[in-house]
């Protein structure tokens, strides 16, 4: 029998990543999702891929009624749940809209789970709650903290959610901590599709390869790291999405564990730059420029846990994820 899983934020970036390997696994993947930062496209070109119509609600989690409707109509077992904003300087300006969305969003998606008696969640969570690593690579026991209210949010569900597990042992969760998730679907038919000017590295490199930006601003050229631009640990999106199958799987074994998901590979961004060039023939004009205000110098992972834990581990390159988004946004023009 196939277990008929939710995922919250489905038709997203990396929710539609995941939809795929959850299919491919066997399982049926139902997809709530309120469109705030994704399009219904995205449901039919899922389609595509997997070979079959995809079950798509159009619905917002803070909307309990709604959520316990689709557990029950679907016959939900297991939740993945992506469903957030995230841009980290949109949090800046509207804190509210960030805490109601995301914190008020998993409260109520969590009542609605423990009404209806499903109580086995993979959450997304994210390396911000690491704050400014005091060192690297970054454990899953580093001191947690946060300088923006996206971040709180992450680290506000994790400790909700530990609070959860603690007060009732038929909860199975487990936090995912993700770095830097880049890179489509190899197929070109999905992508990251962000709305209006980029913020993130990729995304932006993409446009300006594609001509739509005459350079990208490199943030920051006197970091102490190796060529004095920010270091991150780039992963492969379709990587990721295999973790979480992994994760969903022994989400059985597990009360509350955070793991993270990351290569263990710091790349700089002139690193990236070139790989692009590199590996798809174009260029990416670039200009140094003043730090970004907030960014830290340097993060990436120490991925042990996960290979323990889950038995994961990333297999695709920075070669991979540049000439993946590549594809994505020649097939698309990254819409
Ligand atoms: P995304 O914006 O592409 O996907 C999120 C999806 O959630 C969107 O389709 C949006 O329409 C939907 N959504 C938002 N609020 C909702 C609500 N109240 N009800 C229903 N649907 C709602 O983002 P993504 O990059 O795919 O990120 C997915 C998750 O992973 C987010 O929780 C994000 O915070 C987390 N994360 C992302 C990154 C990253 O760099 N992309 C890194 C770490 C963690
Ligand atoms: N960068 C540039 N130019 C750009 C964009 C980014 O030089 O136009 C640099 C940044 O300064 C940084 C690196 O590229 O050194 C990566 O920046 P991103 O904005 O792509 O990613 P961040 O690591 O800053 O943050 C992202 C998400 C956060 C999330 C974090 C970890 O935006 O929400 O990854 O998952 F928390």
């Amino acid at each position: 029998m196939p277990d008929s899983i939710l995922l919250t934020g489905g038709s997203g970036f990396i929710g539609s990543h995941i939809a795929v390997e959850v299919a491919r696994a066997g399982h049926r993947p139902v997809v709530l999702d309120n469109l705030c930062n994704s399009k219904a496209g995205v449901i039919e070109r899922l389609a595509r891929i997997i070979g079959r119509p995809i079950d798509f609600v159009q619905g917002d989690i803070r909307d309990g009624a709604v959520v316990r409707k689709v557990i029950r109509d679907f016959g939900i077992t297991r939740v993945i749940h992506l469903a957030g904003l995230k841009a980290v300087g949109e949090s800046m300006s509207m804190p509210l809209a960030y805490y109601d969305n995301n914190v008020v969003g998993t409260l109520r998606l969590l009542e609605a789970m423990n009404d209806c008696g499903v109580r086995s969640i993979v959450f997304s969570s994210s390396c911000t709650v690491y704050g400014d690593p005091q060192r690297l690579p970054l454990t899953e026991s580093h001191p947690l903290s946060s300088a923006n209210p996206y971040g709180q949010t992450k680290l506000t569900i994790e400790l909700m959610l530990r609070d959860l597990a603690r007060s009732d042992d038929r909860w199975h969760i487990c936090l995912l901590r993700y770095f830097n998730p880049v890179g489509a679907h190899e197929s070109g038919l999905i992508g990251e599709d962000p709305n209006g000017i980029p913020n993130n590295l990729m995304p932006f490199v993409l446009k300006v390869a594609a001509g739509q930006f005459k350079e990208l601003g490199v943030w920051g050229s006197d970091y102490p790291t190796p060529d004095g631009t920010g270091v991150r640990d780039y992963i492969h999106v379709v990587d990721l999405a295999v973790g979480h199958l992994r994760a969903m799987e022994r989400l059985g074994d597990m009360r509350c564990e955070a793991i993270n998901l990351g290569t263990g590979q710091g790349s700089s961004v002139l690193d990236v730059v070139k790989a692009f060039e590199r590996v798809n023939a174009v260029r990416v004009p670039y200009t140094l420029k003043d730090r970004r205000p907030g960014d830290i110098a340097a993060c990436w992972a120490d991925p042990a846990l996960a290979l323990q834990r889950l038995g994961w581990k990333t297999e695709r390159t920075l070669d991979d994820m540049c000439r993946d988004a590549w594809k994505w946004q020649l097939s698309s023009g990254g819409s």
